[in-house]
C-alpha cells in the first residue's frame, strides 16, 4: 500500500492550474450542485490545511466496520463523500441480513472497510482515491475503488475531463498506457481478462486520478484480472500534450518535504526518565489507554487534563490518522505518554493475509519513526482480535485491556466513570477512545476517581505482566 503521500516530486513538469478554469465544468459526480453550501468546521491542525479525517468505527456480534473519510469545509463535497459511503454501507447491511441465516455462528464475522489515500497536488489540489473492501462471513470478498480530486480554493470535485483534453484520441492514448502497464505488471500479468480495453476506455476520464507521479487508476476487483489480482492500480505518466492549456499555467507541484522529514527525526527524549532518573513507583497503578486516535480536539484535550493530574496514558494510534494529525503525536511523546500501534486501518488483523497483516502494522510504525523517531513500544489489535501470527508480525508487545468502558457504545461520562468504579483494581488496563468526544468528559471524572482512591496512572507497559 502506497500509503504515503505521494509528495515524490516530478521535477519539470510544471503543469499549471488557472483557477479560472476550476469552476468552469461541473464533473459528473457533483451534479447539480452549487457549492456555495455553508462552511463545515475544519481544524487547523491536520497536515494537510483545510481536511480532516473522519473515522467510524463500528463492532457488532455478526460484523465489524471501519470507515474512513476526508472531511472538508465544504459541506456539498462532504455530502458526496458520505453519500458514497451510506450506499456502500447499505449495500453491505442489505446483502449481511439477507445472508444472516447462512452464516454458521457468530463468530463468524462479516466486515466493511472503507479506506482512502491522500495525494496533495498544490497547496488547494487534492486526490483521494477510495478502497471498499467487504466479505460476508469471511466468504470471498468484495473489492471497489473510487477516486475524488478537490480543488479547495473552490470546493469544487474534479475528474480527468477537467484537466484533460478529452478527444477520443486521448482516451485511447490513456486506456493505452493503462493497459501495457497492466499487461507489464507481474501481479497482474497472468490474470488479465481479455476485452476489457473499450469498457475501461469509456470511463477513463471518469476514473483516474492525479498524483505527484502521474495518472493513478485502480480498477474493482474482476474488473479486468481475476480475484488473484485483487485491485489491479497502475500508475502512467500524466501526458503534458493531453493536459489542457488553462491548467499547464499555474499548477506548480508542491516540493518534495517527505524525504527531508524522515532524514530530520530523530527520537523524543522519555521526558519522563529525564525528570526523574528514578521514578518512584507508585503502589496502585491503572493504564488508561486511548484507542483509535489522534483526533484533533479530543487528543490535546486529554493531554490538558492527564498534565492537571499529573498522570500518564498510552495512546494506541491510527496510521491513517496520525498520517493527518503527526503534530499531536509528537506533543503526546513529548509529555512522556506512551505510543501504541493500532494498525493503519483498523482491519480485523486475523482476517488478512500475512502480506496484508504486516503492511497494516508496519507501515505505522514507519510513520511514527518519522514523526517522533521511534516505532510503538506497545501494539494492540484491532477488536482485540489476534492470533500467533498476528503477535509474531507485531514487532511490540501486545497489549488487550482489563477493563472496557464501552465508551463508543454509550458516549456517557457517566457509564465511562461506573465501569471504571465497579471494575477498578490494582493494574488495571481501561479501554477509552480519544476519537469521541464524550470520553474527554469521562476522562475527566476517572481521572477525579481515580486520585480520590489514590490510584495513579502510569504507561502501560509499567503494568504489563502485573495486570
Ligand atoms: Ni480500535
Amino acid at each position: 500500500m502506497n500509503y504515503r503521500l505521494a509528495i515524490t516530486l516530478l521535477v519539470g513538469l510544471a503543469i499549471l492550474i488557472s483557477s479560472a478554469l476550476l469552476v468552469q465544468t461541473l464533473p459528473a459526480q457533483t451534479k447539480e450542485e452549487t457549492n456555495e453550501s455553508t462552511q463545515e468546521t475544519v481544524t487547523s491542525s491536520s497536515e494537510y490545511p483545510g481536511i480532516d479525517i473522519s473515522t467510524e468505527i463500528t463492532e457488532q456480534d455478526t460484523f465489524k466496520m471501519a470507515i474512513h473519510s476526508p472531511k472538508v469545509s465544504y459541506s456539498s463535497v462532504n455530502a458526496t463523500f458520505q453519500e458514497f459511503i451510506d450506499a456502500e454501507k447499505k449495500a453491505f447491511r442489505d446483502e449481511l441480513q439477507q445472508n444472516l441465516e447462512f452464516i454458521p455462528s457468530p463468530h463468524w464475522q462479516s466486515e466493511l472497510y472503507i479506506t482512502f489515500q491522500t495525494y496533495q497536488l498544490t497547496d488547494t489540489l487534492y486526490s483521494f482515491s477510495f478502497a471498499v473492501e467487504s466479505n460476508l462471513a469471511g466468504a470471498n470478498g468484495n473489492q471497489k475503488t473510487k477516486a475524488f480530486m478537490i480543488d479547495l480554493a473552490s470546493g469544487k470535485l474534479l475528474t480527468l475531463e477537467d484537466l484533460l483534453v478529452t478527444t477520443p484520441e486521448a482516451s485511447q492514448q490513456l486506456t493505452e498506457d493503462v493497459f501495457k502497464t497492466l499487461r507489464t505488471t507481474e501481479a497482474y500479468k497472468d490474470y488479465l481478462f481479455k476485452e476489457t480495453f473499450q469498457e475501461v476506455e469509456k470511463t477513463i476520464f471518469e476514473r483516474g486520478f492525479v498524483t505527484q507521479e502521474g495518472i493513478g487508476f485502480k480498477f474493482n476487483k474482476y474488473e479486468v484480472a481475476a480475484g488473484a489480482a485483487g485491485m489491479p492500480e497502475v500508475l502512467v505518466p500524466l501526458p503534458e500534450t493531453l493536459v489542457k492549456d488553462s491548467w499547464k499555467e499555474s499548477l506548480t507541484f508542491m516540493p518534495n518535504e517527505e524525504d527531508e522529514e524522515v532524514a530530520d527525526a530523530e527520537p523524543i527524549e522519555d521526558p519522563v526518565e529525564k525528570q526523574q532518573p528514578e521514578p518512584s513507583r507508585p503502589e496502585k497503578k491503572v493504564a488508561l489507554t486511548f484507542d483509535d486516535g489522534p483526533h484533533p480536539e479530543n487528543t490535546p484535550a486529554i493531554l490538558q487534563l492527564l498534565h492537571d493530574y499529573n498522570m500518564k496514558g498510552t495512546f494506541f494510534m491510527l496510521g491513517s490518522r496520525i498520517e493527518y494529525y503527526p503534530e499531536i503525536v509528537k506533543t503526546i511523546r513529548e509529555q512522556g505518554h506512551e505510543i501504541g500501534n493500532h494498525t493503519w486501518n483498523h482491519k480485523q488483523l486475523p482476517s488478512l493475509s500475512e502480506a496484508n497483516m504486516k503492511e497494516e502494522i508496519t507501515s505505522v510504525d514507519t510513520l511514527l519513526e518519522s514523526v517522533i523517531g521511534e516505532k510503538a513500544s506497545v501494539f494492540r489489535p484491532p477488536y482485540g482480535a489476534t492470533n500467533d501470527l498476528v503477535e509474531s508480525v507485531a514487532g511490540a508487545p501486545t497489549v488487550l485491556w482489563t477493563i472496557d468502558t464501552l465508551d463508543w457504545k454509550s458516549h456517557d461520562p457517566k457509564a465511562i466513570l461506573a465501569s471504571v468504579e465497579n471494575n477498578l483494581h490494582p493494574n488495571a488496563i481501561i479501554l477509552m477512545h480519544d476519537i469521541h468526544t464524550a470520553t474527554v468528559e469521562g476522562v475527566e471524572l476517572v481521572l477525579t476517581y481515580l486520585q480520590e482512591q489514590g490510584y495513579t496512572s502510569v504507561p502501560v507497559s509499567e503494568v504489563l505482566g502485573e495486570e
